[in-house]
């Protein structure tokens, strides 16, 4: 198939791994010859990579897909791909549905596009949903940032948490090794990346389906003795790590953190629910004082780290009591952000089965009583910069304002201010607070004072 000319665009769902996939299939397409355009009207290949965590999110999957199957009828020559989890959950019912795609490919495939492009300029409709052993990736990716990037460590999840389809679609845990993610950040590096993000569904699994254990009987590379490896890498800057899971967090690793200096203090470890019988109910595996103990714990070694988390509310047989219970940890705990969702059931998830489902008006009810509770918390965990020096990693212009740039503190806080782009793209500046918002901040670069007195 002659490329030349032909555009692409990628229209990416869900979180931060899909984003990562959808960075390394644009880099394959580059590579093919295809050529980047921003609105998918104009592509001769539409790829979705797509997510399927809520009902919500599949939903919209399919009101765009309606768009581009009618526009083929059009332009019988469009490309049309459906990637990421709704494509591994669906497989070819998606084609039964939307018989106008070209190519369904679940997330374990993505490194393997060239190839099933080939056999759809071939003249086949492609499904591609077996599991497989993921490539060890040897493309490009074509990266948003040019400042801040995302490393896979691990792929897959092994939990079984009743309400979640990621294991489904996601498939069983699969861990790099440490030399090919140390080799993928020291190529980040030479290209002039400053901070990286470690991505796992479950990152604290990191290493347990590689080979070798201690002599203390411990696996031999886990998150933590992954961290201490990665971290001297000259250039690179800054390192985060997500998501954690409170099941399996350590002392060890919080020391780490502590550590390390790279190692930003800026933790997001989802806690679902603050009552422990929903705990139980979605096999979590810790109660609600074992993730106090954590924050604690955290909070022990690094007093103002940030702290992040997701909770569901409304999961099935949820009473107002154990409701109230999530609220009073949110309240108690003080998160920095709280991604927070009403429960939705899956296909193929234990609880949707269930037949004490809560009806979507009390969901809604709660759902709107602890975002009311999220943003207050994170007021007061914003005003504790005003007037501090923070340092800021600057990642782009202000889209609203373009006399300001755009970073992030150590935290993890969006922050603005004043400056010119192309001099600090990259750059890690102290900037004084002087105005605080729940979610981010405003500042004024300090120059620093020389005294020689
Ligand atoms: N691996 C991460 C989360 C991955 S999914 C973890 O273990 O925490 C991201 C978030 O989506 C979850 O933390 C959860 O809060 C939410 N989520 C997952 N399944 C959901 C469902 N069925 N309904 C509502 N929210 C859900
Ligand atoms: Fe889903 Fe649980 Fe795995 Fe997170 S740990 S991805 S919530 S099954
Ligand atoms: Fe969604 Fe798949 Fe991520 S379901 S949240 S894109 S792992």
């Amino acid at each position: 198939m002659n490329t030349v000319n032909k555009k692409y665009n990628i229209v990416t769902f869900g979180c931060q791994m899909n984003k990562a996939d959808s960075e390394r299939m644009a880099g394959i397409l580059d590579t093919m010859g295809f050529e980047w355009v921003a609105e998918p009207e104009k592509a001769d290949l539409v790829l979705y990579n797509t997510c399927t965590i809520r009902d919500n999110a599949e939903q919209k999957v399919y009101s765009y897909l309606g768009r581009q199957a009618k526009r083929k009828h059009q332009k019988p020559d469009l490309t049309l791909v459906v990637a990421g989890c709704v494509a591994q959950q669906e497989g070819e019912q998606l084609l039964r549905r939307v018989p106008e795609l070209d190519l369904v490919m679940g997330p374990q495939h993505a490194n393997r596009l060239e190839d099933l492009l080939q056999q759809v300029f071939d003249g086949n409709q492609v499904v591609a949903t077996e599991p497989v052993h993921i490539f060890e990736d040897i493309t490009k990716p074509r990266r948003d940032s040019k400042v801040t990037a995302w490393v896979n460590i691990i792929y897959g999840c092994n939990e079984r948490c009743s309400y979640c389809v990621v294991p489904n679609v996601r498939g069983v845990e699969q861990s790099r090794t440490p030399e090919a993610i140390k080799g993928e950040m020291a190529e980040l590096a030479r290209q002039g990346y400053t901070e990286i993000t470690l991505l796992g569904q479950n990152i604290d699994a990191y290493g347990r389906d590689l080979p070798g254990t201690t002599p203390e009987g411990r696996h031999q590379h886990t998150l933590t003795d992954l961290l201490y490896y990665v971290h001297d890498i000259p250039g690179i800057e800054r390192i985060r790590f997500a998501t954690s899971h409170p099941r399996y967090f350590t002392e060890r690793l919080i020391k780490a953190c502590y550590d390390l200096p790279k190692v930003c203090e800026h933790f997001h470890i989802p806690f679902q629910s603050g009552d422990n019988e929903i705990l139980k109910a979605m096999k979590r595996g810790y109660t609600h004082e074992k993730y106090r103990r954590i924050i604690a714990k955290i909070r022990e070694y690094m007093p103002d780290a940030a702290i992040s988390a997701d909770a569901i509310v409304g999961f099935p047989g949820e009473t107002e009591a154990q409701f109230e219970n999530t609220l009073k940890l949110v309240d108690d705990i003080g998160f920095d952000i709280l991604n927070t969702a009403a429960y939705s059931p899956r296909p193929g998830t234990p609880a949707a089965l269930w037949d004490n489902q809560l009806s979507e008006a009390v969901k809604s009810d709660r759902l709107q009583r602890i975002n009311h509770l999220v943003s207050i918390k994170a007021a007061e965990r914003s005003a504790r910069y005003q007037d501090r020096i923070e340092t800021v990693l600057v990642e782009d212009q202000n889209p609203k304002n373009l006399t300001q740039v755009m970073g992030r503190t150590r935290g993890n806080r969006l922050t603005f201010f004043p400056g010119d782009i192309e001099e600090l793209r990259g750059k890690i500046v102290p900037v004084k607070i002087t105005e605080v918002r729940p979610f981010s901040l405003t500042g004024e670069v300090v120059i620093p004072v020389f005294n020689n007195g």
